[in-house]
């Protein structure tokens, strides 16, 4: 029986993990540390058997507890701020929680496990964003692809991996690492572009697309991370990184088509909805794609991320599961059935921030 403590494990991704950990090895023990920041939410633990200690990464006495009183064999570590645009307003608390909250975790770590020879292992969590941005024909990135962050949450990110990557190499701190691309699903905080364009859909508020929309992503449904990362965890071996992806390289515009089209289908397909959401263009027959709005780019917008994560599949067997299509019909129904979730979010100030800076950008253009 493992011992895990997820950090980050009331975000997005972390209690999507948490919630695939706990159903498929119900023996193991789970603590999730999580100071829930704006991005953090109790709601997103609900009715899982894991225990949810509020506090700092960067709190060592805190971690340095919890690993001796949980006995905790395996950090899995998410906790972070995530938010590009966030990282532009203001990098301060990208440095503070992202480098300096991983560094105090690696101390940790080290103390507790590699000075007294305990069995142990150090997942980070990482993203594609450390590789830069692509040219069109470029080919995806690979886990020996140069580091070029540009955004400083990417260069936060970034710094990170590099220090996981010296504890491993210099104190021989057993670490792997995943650098994955952009993730959507359940959970996922209305910031972010997917859910922040349903719920504008279904409040018909314009959907504010960066410069021309012809920025590419690699989508990766959340559950197929989850499935990746635990496969790390099992099979990938000490000091190694592994890229996952979902093998969905899809522009902004022709996500937010599907998107708008998705919406449109729903509404036509249940009555119920014009009525729950009467300011939607769906409910009044026009098509969503009406609310879409070019507004000022992003200053340093990477162009295109793609992931070759032939790695993942020759030594982990990582395959994604979902398709595009399928996860993205998933997760519109799941913000449907949600509204509870996301008007928790929506009636809490950080939405004003949200709207204010989005308004500002539309206004600029
Ligand atoms: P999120 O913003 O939804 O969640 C982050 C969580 O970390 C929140 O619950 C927050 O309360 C917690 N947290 C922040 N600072 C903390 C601190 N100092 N101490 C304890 N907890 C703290 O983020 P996410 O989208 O779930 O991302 C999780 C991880 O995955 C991050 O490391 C992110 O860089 C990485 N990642 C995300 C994506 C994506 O598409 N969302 C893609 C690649 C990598
Ligand atoms: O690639 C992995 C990264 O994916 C993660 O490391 C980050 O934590 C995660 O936030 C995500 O970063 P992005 O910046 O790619 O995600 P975001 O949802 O903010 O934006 C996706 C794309 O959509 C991007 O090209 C910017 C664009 N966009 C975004 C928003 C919020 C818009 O055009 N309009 C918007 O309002």
């Amino acid at each position: 029986m493992a011992s895990l403590l997820v950090t980050g494990g009331a975000g997005f991704i972390g209690s999507n993990f948490v919630a695939h950990w706990t159903a498929t090895r119900p023996g193991d023990r789970v603590t999730v540390l999580d100071l829930l920041t704006y991005a953090g939410n109790r709601a997103n633990l609900d009715g899982l058997p894991a225990e949810l200690v509020v506090g700092d990464i960067r709190d060592e006495a805190l971690v340095t507890d919890l690993v001796q009183t949980r006995g905790i064999d395996t950090i899995v570590h998410f906790a972070a701020e995530s938010h590009v645009d966030r990282s532009i307003l203001g990098p301060d608390a990208f440095i503070d929680a992202n480098v300096l909250g991983t560094h105090a975790l690696l101390k940790v770590a080290r103390k507790q496990w590699v000075d007294t020879g305990r069995p142990h292992r150090f997942h980070h969590v990482s993203t594609d964003e450390v590789y830069g941005t692509l040219g069109p024909n470029d080919p995806a990135f690979r886990e020996d692809t140069p580091y070029a962050p540009n955004s400083p949450y990417s260069a936060s990110k970034a710094a990170s991996d590099h220090l996981v990557r010296a504890y491993h190499h210099t104190y021989g701190l057993n670490t792997t690492t995943s650098n994955c691309s952009n993730n959507y699903g359940p959970f996922h905080f209305p910031e972010k572009l997917i859910p922040l364009f349903i719920i504008n859909a279904l409040h018909g508020r314009h959907l504010p697309i960066y410069g021309d929309g012809m920025q590419v992503r690699d989508w990766l449904h959340v559950e197929d991370h989850c499935r990746g990362i635990a496969a790390v965890i099992d099979k990938g071996r000490p000091g190694e990184t592994y890229n996952i992806g979902g093998g969905a390289e899809l522009p902004n515009l022709t996500v937010i088509d599907t998107l708008c089209a998705a919406v449109d289908a729903a509404f036509a397909a249940d009555p119920g909805l014009a009525a729950r959401f009467p300011d939607a263009p769906a409910a009044k027959g026009q098509p969503t794609a009406t609310l879409k709005s070019f507004v000022t780019d992003r200053p340093g917008h990477d162009r295109r991320y793609a992931i070759d994560c032939s790695k993942a599949t020759a030594e982990l067997g990582y395959h994604p599961q979902h398709s595009f299509e399928s996860g993205f019909a998933q997760t519109l129904k799941w913000y449907l059935d949600h509204e509870g979730w996301w008007r928790g979010i929506l009636d809490g100030s950080y939405m004003d921030w949200v709207k204010a800076n989005y308004d500002k950008r539309a206004a600029a253009r």
